[in-house]
């Protein structure tokens, strides 16, 4: 029996036929047709202006803190809970993140903690640059409650919604709430082009410094001319076909990750101990990766011990994020609470939610987790 991924990429002849069309034209470089087309596609589905295809989600949170005025010495509020690159690019830039606890009832940063942190910092005179949210495991963080503290402060917001295309937050797509969102095509994520990554914007003159500062700043002139230190950080023309042709699946993909979800929940409904991440009423995740909780006392085992039988079965399934202030690199960050997030982690797992996975495989899961309850 073939390996069970997390979360496999999924291609088609669709892809194929772009990427070789890519190809026969002779298009191989970091820009070209298939680029700006695959721009166009994503800032239409999103319903922005300005969109701009790079090399990763890495790269476009990067530039997203840069063109929002990050400098270094600057704090920068970071959900603990989430990929470490949304911290690491408030390094890269001379910024130190402040780490901000979860809000139980969606895992997303707390809005709460949010305004308490921003009201206390206005008081000492010290507001933080920006406030990075994100969009985790494809659930929007609530952004009614968050943008209206973030303008009361006049801080911007930057969104990573880089496992979030597709979701929705009150009907609106996620990428579309901060000055800036961001997305990721890396090959785990709902679309890929194996690797690669968009900065939105509906404000069109930072998409343009943007495409600017990552073509090396070079100045329009024959000649090489710089003002600015840039970076090589666009798309490959082969990797936006993928991309466009992975973006026309994307509701096909979303409605088969919700299905997986649904199978999970129906499977596991009346196993004691074991619960799933909530989904806020406020909008519709893309449902990227499903995640349960694991209750030892009342279920009989860890989550560990789900993850060890699943992967004696060679079923991939993996913690949930181990927040940043529990992560070694960022143990001398300021933390904004941090408990709910750790007892996530120590019971959250993620379970293979991949959009071609087999009946057969959700039922080889749910049956090894069901055969695990006391
Ligand atoms: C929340 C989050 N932010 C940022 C990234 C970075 O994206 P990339 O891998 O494309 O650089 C990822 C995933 O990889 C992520 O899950």
């Amino acid at each position: 029996m073939t390996r069970v991924y997390l979360s496999p990429p999924d291609v088609g002849d669709e892809e194929r036929r772009l990427l070789l069309d890519a190809f026969d034209s002779n298009w191989i470089a970091p820009l070209g047709p298939h680029v700006d087309a695959f721009e166009r596609d994503v800032a239409e589905r999103i319903d922005v202006p300005g969109a701009l295809a790079l090399t990763s989600g890495t790269a476009a949170l990067h530039l997203a803190l840069l063109l929002v005025g990050v400098a270094p010495g600057d704090d920068v509020l970071v959900p603990t809970q989430t990929f470490v690159a949304t911290a690491n690019v408030v390094t890269y830039v001379g910024g130190r993140p402040v780490l901000v606890d979860s809000d139980p009832d969606t895992w997303t940063i707390d809005p709460a903690l949010v305004a308490d942190e921003l009201a206390a910092r206005a008081r000492r005179g010290r507001l933080p640059a920006a406030v990075i949210t994100v969009d985790l495991y494809g659930q929007c963080a609530d952004y009614d409650r968050l943008l209206a503290t973030c303008d009361e402060f006049d801080v911007p917001v930057v969104e990573d919604a880089a496992e979030a295309l597709g979701a929705t937050y009150r009907r609106r797509a996620a990428g579309s709430f901060g000055a800036a969102g961001v997305f990721s095509f890396n090959g785990n994520k709902i679309i890929t082009t194996s690797g690669g990554g968009m900065l939105v914007s509906h404000d069109e003159a930072l998409i343009a410094r943007a495409r600017y500062l990552s073509t090396q700043a070079r100045e329009p002139v024959v000649h090489y001319e710089h003002l600015a230190v840039g970076f090589n950080y666009r798309l490959s023309n082969l990797l936006a076909a993928v991309g466009r042709g992975q973006l026309r699946g994307l509701d096909d993909r979303i409605a088969r990750r919700r299905a997986v979800n649904e199978h999970y929940r129906r499977a596991l409904t009346d196993v004691p101990g074991i619960a799933f991440m909530p989904v806020a009423s406020y909008g519709d995740p893309n449902f990227w990766l499903t995640c349960i909780l694991v209750d030892p006392g009342s279920f009989g085992a860890t989550r560990e011990d789900i993850r060890v039988a699943l992967e004696d079965l060679d079923i991939e399934s993996r913690p949930t994020w181990k927040p940043l202030h529990l992560q070694p690199v960022y143990a001398d960050a300021p933390a904004v609470g941090g408990a709910v997030s750790a007892s996530l982690y120590d019971r959250g797992l993620c379970l293979p939610s991949g959009s071609c996975m087999a009946g057969a495989d959700l039922d080889r899961v749910t049956d090894t987790i069901g055969s695990l309850a006391r």
